[in-house]
């Protein structure tokens, strides 16, 4: 049997190529959302686009997107759901940046938020990035694309509703906050990172793969995956909060030490969390072996996500 998961992935070349042309697309799609509101622009418009125009990855549409090339889907086809993992990405940096949370200055390279607009504008702006992706994602379905039956959209949204919440990324900020200043063990801090980082992240590869017409056994595999690249990339988040350069991610660094959090090197060491992110990679891209020669793209992004410098 061919494992083209381990052999086939494009190169690093083809690999930024692909990233700049998707985020352009995401970029050009978030852009289109603003029209239904630019007709009255007010300070709480300003934070939100401010916010969500920054400059971030935009990885998590970017990987909703792959997800569903990856099953034969296409982009126009998934960029709703793109857009809309990305304004609840987005306000969930907004928030954890805020004093009562992270407390922290910069993020995506400018002020945070709150720096620019004040601590209640910031919070505001987060909770209408959270409501907007909800109304983005049900017009999706109200314009109805033939090609995604209406039980997949309800479906779609269930599970970004559920990665967000209570089960997903905001509990797991909760037990970031709680576990500050705290002996955190190993099982503990997969949970924490699993909830408040993977859950989305994997909810982004899960909607590709269902909107974009994967079945069971494909869909199975995608959450996986992406079970898998969710922890190694809030690995490769904490390594960068230790060894990164703050003027290439953009926020600060050696801040998760001031705060004591629990994070991968505190808990592990730095050696081991590097061979903790790497080990996850490997396993990732085992579970590709089902899409054969399609998953090349996907293969990349699986060691991006821990090879990246922002
Ligand atoms: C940072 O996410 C916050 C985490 C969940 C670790 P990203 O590294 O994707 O941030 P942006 O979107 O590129 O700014
Ligand atoms: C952010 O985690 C997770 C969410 C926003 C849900 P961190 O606090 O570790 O991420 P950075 O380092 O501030 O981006
Ligand atoms: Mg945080
Ligand atoms: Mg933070």
């Amino acid at each position: 049997m061919k494992t083209p998961s381990m052999n086939n992935v494009c190169d690093p070349g083809d690999l930024h190529a692909y990233l700049t042309h998707k985020r352009q697309r995401v970029n050009q799609a978030l852009d289109r959302i603003w029209e239904r509101y630019e007709a009255r622009p007010t300070p709480l418009l300003e934070a939100m686009r401010y916010s969500l125009e920054a400059g971030g990855k935009r990885l998590r549409p970017i990987l909703c997107i792959c997800a569903a090339e990856t099953v034969g889907g296409s982009e126009n086809t998934v960029i709703e759901a793109a857009c809309a993992l990305e304004l609840i990405h987005t306000y969930s940096l907004i928030h954890d940046d805020l004093p009562g949370m992270d407390n922290d200055d910069f993020r995506r390279g400018k002020p945070t938020c709150h720096k620019m607009y004040g601590e209640a504008t910031a919070i505001l702006a987060g909770d209408a990035l959270l409501t907007a992706a909800f109304e983005v994602l049900a017009e999706a379905v109200q314009q109805g694309d033939a090609r995604v039956p209406d039980f997949k959209w309800i479906e779609a949204i269930r599970v970004i509703a559920r990665a967000s919440g209570v089960s997903g990324m905001v509990q797991g900020q909760m037990l970031d906050l709680a576990s500050e200043k705290k002996a955190v063990s190993w099982e503990e801090l997969k949970i924490l990172q699993q909830l408040k980082t993977g859950a989305l992240i994997q909810a982004s590869l899960h909607v590709g793969a269902l909107l974009g017409g994967g079945d069971s056994r494909q869909i199975q595999a995608m959450c996986a995956f992406g079970g898998y690249i969710g922890l190694a990339f809030q690995m490769a988040d904490d390594i960068l909060n230790v060894e990164g350069d703050a003027r290439i991610t953009g926020k600060p660094v050696g801040s998760d030490a001031a705060l004591q959090k629990a994070t991968g090197p505190s808990v592990l060491g730095l050696d081991a969390a590097r061979a903790y992110a790497k080990d996850l990679v490997d396993r990732a891209r085992e579970e590709l072996a089902v899409f054969e020669e399609n998953a090349a793209v996907l293969a990349a992004l699986a060691r991006y996500v821990v090879e990246r410098d922002r």
